[in-house]
């Protein structure tokens, strides 16, 4: 992930809070957050879907494999009571959370069964997950595909996948951010599992 580590200086962009904060508004809207709740964001970066979220949950634990992007997420941290980070990969992580978010992180994991079956482990009864990343692209979002292992999702796959490791519900909510790049558009959809 060295991609990531040298990125981290630069990774908040005005476009990528922007972004951010989207992909957090659509996640208060579509699950009823509340101050019980332990929540982890695996692929945190920066944190830009944490700090939207801080004061309407219990706790946020963020994970990342790239440190220099926990070194910025942790530098803003610093005021926050209820945030903790770790340098550790999804697979590792052994706590269970009431709700399991991220932003743009499935794409860069090889097995999304694999994924799909961790997510559902490490979530408390009744546990939600939320996940957001790019609709179907034609390969042309990233300029290497290394490191890339799906080209965007569709609903179809991404209802069979998560249902069939035993979440009792999917919804996938389309269209809650536009990525614009390179002339195209490219559109992010939340995913939301019940456990
Ligand atoms: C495209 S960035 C997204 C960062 C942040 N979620 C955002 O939306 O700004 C993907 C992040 O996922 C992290 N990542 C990739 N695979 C991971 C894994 N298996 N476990 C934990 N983090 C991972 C990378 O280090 C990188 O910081």
């Amino acid at each position: 992930m060295d991609k990531f580590n040298n990125q981290a200086k630069k990774w908040d962009t005005e476009e990528k809070i922007k972004r951010g904060n989207s992909i957090s508004k659509a996640i208060a809207k579509n699950i009823n957050l509340n101050k019980q709740m332990n929540v982890l964001d695996f692929g945190c970066g920066t944190g830009l879907l944490i700090i939207p979220l801080l004061d309407k949950v219990k706790s946020i634990h963020g994970i990342d494999l790239a440190p220099n992007m926990l070194k910025v997420l942790d530098n803003k941290g610093e005021k926050y009571n209820n945030l903790t980070t770790e340098l550790t990969n999804i697979f590792e992580i052994d706590s269970k959370f009431n709700l399991i978010m991220s932003s743009m992180v499935m794409h860069h994991i090889e097995d999304t069964p694999k994924l799909a079956e961790k997510l559902y482990d490490s979530l408390e009864p009744n546990g939600i997950l939320a996940i957001a990343d790019l609709s179907k692209e034609d390969g042309s979002f990233h300029d290497s595909l290394d490191g890339v292992y799906s080209l965007g999702y569709s609903n179809d796959y991404l209802e069979e996948t998560f249902l069939k490791v035993g979440f009792k519900e999917v919804k996938v909510v389309e269209n809650i951010f536009t990525i614009e790049k390179k002339d195209k558009k490219y559109p992010l959809f939340l995913l939301i599992g019940t456990k």
